[in-house]
């Protein structure tokens, strides 16, 4: 196989389904049909129940891509393309990179941004993001030394970060920037969590609108908790790299699928209500969340997330989260994610703060620290 195995989703597809309390689920909760549909006009209602199965267009309908373009200022339709979020990474990086390209990751990262350049040989150079004293940071003189010890083609950027909930300062991301600017340096930015930003940060702009010479990915997964729709998109102002992922999607999925589409447009159309609905669960787990972690500080290390509906707490000690990880599954019907999974320190574990069952899923997790290492 040219790809290795992909940990996470591997792990995911062994117990999800099977494992009633989730930990570290990366998706907001999701919402019924029926709820969607008391969201609805009368208009509206009529044109879902009117609405066909044929194909759509390859690109994305033209009325779902207009919804989506308004999301990024200065852009129109034909520079937005719908795919579902992992197809986006998949046509995206394999349309962009070559044998022998440099580019620089950060890390940990989603396990494709890293797989795919690799597998189509590119040398990669994984830039690690620091935790100094429970907090996030990135390390920009890392970035300038690896540029100067030689070119770089792109970088690979997740902000608000999987699995950290790391966001950069608005300082940071403009030399970020400017950096990328000066060395001719493509960016893919994968923004799967944009719009989640905590309380007092404010929403990084999307790096399609800052910088040219980039591409945006968002979609319904992660901030609409609409992951089963499979609708994403890519938004960038290149217009070879965007024939080219058209090019490509002949040989995935040809187009999206047409409910689907249709169902996003809708959901786009009142975002406000996903997003804050979103905003709220996280921001209660959080608080619920750091009230836990005080009480079993012997044990555990809470890393400030800044947005995002993730975070990246570690364990303190011997305590492997692996170890961990497999007691919970067979004897405790709880699924967490050890940071072995995103190739990181087996410290470190991901919590998912976007369910509505968290609270219990982390109650039972306390329960079963303070009986094992209490
Ligand atoms: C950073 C990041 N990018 C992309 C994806 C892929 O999204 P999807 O599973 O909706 O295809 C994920 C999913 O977890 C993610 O965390």
């Amino acid at each position: 196989m040219k790809y290795e195995p992909f940990r996470l989703e591997r792990y995911f597809a062994e117990y999800e389904f099977s494992i009633n309390r989730q930990l570290s689920s990366s998706d907001c909760e999701s919402i019924s049909l029926n709820t969607l549909f008391d969201l609805l006009d009368y208009e509206e209602k009529k044109e879902f129940m009117n609405m066909t199965f044929g194909y759509t267009e390859s690109s994305g309908s033209i009325r779902l891509r207009e919804e989506i373009a308004n999301l990024y200022s200065g852009f129109t339709p034909d520079e937005i393309f719908v795919a579902a979020p992992e197809e986006c990474i998949y046509l995206t990086l394999n349309s962009l990179f070559e044998k022998g390209d440099r580019i620089v990751v950060l890390s940990p990262i989603y396990q494709s941004l890293v797989e795919i350049p690799r597998a189509a040989g590119c040398e990669v150079v994984m830039w690690p993001l620091l935790n100094r004293e429970g907090n996030w940071e990135i390390d920009i003189d890392f970035l300038k030394k690896t540029i100067r010890e030689k070119p770089v083609r792109a970088i690979l950027l997740n902000f608000p970060h999987n699995p950290t909930g790391f966001m950069p300062s608005s300082e940071d991301y403009r030399e970020l920037v400017d950096i990328a600017r000066k060395n001719n340096i493509f960016i893919f930015s994968d923004e799967m969590y944009w719009l989640l930003e905590h309380d007092y940060r404010e929403p990084l702009p999307s790096m399609c609108t800052v910088y040219e010479d980039s591409v945006s990915l968002f979609g319904m997964s992660k901030s609409f908790g609409l992951p089963g729709l499979r609708i994403g998109w890519i938004a960038t102002k290149k217009k070879d790299l965007y024939s080219k992922v058209a090019h490509l999607k002949d040989y995935t999925t040809i187009c999206s699928s047409a409910p689907s589409e249709h169902l996003a447009r809708i959901a786009l159309r009142h975002r406000d209500f996903f997003i804050g609905r979103s905003r709220d669960i996280i921001r209660s787990n959080i608080d619920y969340a750091v009230g836990v972690f005080e009480d079993l500080e012997n044990i555990l290390e809470w890393n400030e997330p800044s947005g995002s509906s993730v975070a990246f707490p570690a364990f303190k000690g011997n305590i492997r989260a692996s170890d961990v990880s497999r007691d919970l599954v067979k004897g405790h019907d709880l699924l967490m994610l050890p940071g072995k999974l995103f190739d990181y320190d087996d410290r470190y574990f991901r919590l998912g703060l976007g369910r509505k069952n968290f609270k219990d899923a982390l109650y039972a997790f306390k329960k079963y620290l303070e009986s094992r290492y209490g």
